[in-house]
């Protein structure tokens, strides 16, 4: 155990450690973690909470900036999931990233689920062939999960696709409250497990379902804010990825203004936590094309793929 995970160098009661360990299995993940939501998750005082938080934080190093220099280091040396398609890693700048949300938005059938399924399977591969030697948790609030289909995609590596089905988690969630609770006690499998993938597919369907109108907004803001900012804290925590999926829908303002636009769904509150935004479209047969839209460090720019029964392949050129 490194020092950066020991909490007994945290000067803090044994019975308050325990309450600690119990929900944040890493001295980062408490770290990360605002004094408020440990005071809630392990029923202990505020004084006792903020304490913690501080000490967790100058254990890690947080306390102090570091240098852009040191940053684009840590930057570069984050590893990525391929996505099976070089034409898509390549406009993602090699793949799908740990320490971001990635958010892939569609219409039905554009192939979001099948991206998922095929990270599912390549973040167990080793790093050297585009993965990340980890496990994934899937949590599935359309009931979508597909064990047969992500077999199909296992059979490109392996005769055994019970190998990699072992190691995906799946969590059905049954209601946005249900989705949040899965996410804020995932620490522990997670950590236990070495799971480098989270997918929330998808991100919408609950939220927009039980949250409709503008009367129920400020309540639906604020739940999906505080479920943005726990997803993050994991990419961060435990050095993984998190891919989320939404829906799209027509954007009202611009069919007035005869500009009528596709975009994602679930507004501001949510719009600006995910890292990469990328939405996806329909063209013929199998051939999807993705464009990433919205990313601090990615142009805007298109890749084309396909969806084969051995799951996302390359497509052919743009200009074909
Ligand atoms: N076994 C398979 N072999 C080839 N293509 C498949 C296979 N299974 C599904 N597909 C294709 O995948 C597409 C569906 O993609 P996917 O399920 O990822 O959609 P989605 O974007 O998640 O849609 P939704 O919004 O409805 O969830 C369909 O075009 C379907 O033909
Ligand atoms: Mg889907």
């Amino acid at each position: 155990m490194s020092k950066k995970d020991d909490f007994s160098s945290l000067n803090i009661s044994k019975e308050t450690t325990a309450r600690l360990q119990e929900q944040y299995p890493t001295i980062m993940a408490l770290a990360t973690t605002p004094p408020e939501e440990v005071v809630r998750r392990c029923e202990i005082s505020s004084t006792s909470a903020a304490r913690a938080v501080n000490q967790a934080r100058k254990l890690i190093g947080m306390a102090e900036p570091i240098t852009a220099a040191e940053l684009f280091e840590r930057k570069l040396a984050k590893p990525r999931i391929t996505t099976s398609s070089q034409q898509l890693d390549e406009i993602l700048g090699g793949g799908i990233t740990v320490g971001a949300i990635t958010e892939f938005s569609g219409a039905f059938a554009t192939g979001k689920t099948q991206l998922a399924f095929q990270l599912c399977i390549n973040v167990q591969q080793p790093q050297e062939m585009g993965g990340l030697d980890g496990k994934a948790l899937f949590i599935d609030t359309e009931n979508t999960f597909a064990p047969s289909r992500v077999a199909e995609m296992s059979y490109s590596f392996t005769d055994d696709p019970k190998a990699f089905l072992q190691n995906i988690y799946v969590s059905r969630a049954y209601n946005a409250d249900h989705q949040i609770q899965i996410v804020e006690k995932a620490d522990k499998i997670i950590q236990k497990n070495n799971v480098r993938l989270v997918i929330v597919d998808s991100m919408a369907s609950h939220f927009r379902a039980e949250f409709p109108g503008k009367d129920n907004l400020p309540r639906r803001q604020q739940m999906l804010m505080a479920h943005a900012e726990t997803l993050q804290r994991l990419t961060e925590s435990y050095e993984l990825a998190v891919y989320t999926t939404n829906q799209i829908l027509s954007n009202p303002d611009s069919i007035f203004t005869g500009t009528s636009s596709l975009e994602p769904a679930l507004g501001f509150a949510w719009g600006h936590r995910p890292t990469h935004r990328i939405l996806l479209r329909k063209s013929r047969g199998t051939t999807r094309i993705a464009r990433i839209f919205d990313s601090p460090e990615l142009a805007e720019r298109e890749a084309v793929f396909h969806i084969t029964p051995q799951g996302i392949r390359d497509g052919p050129p743009l200009d074909y």
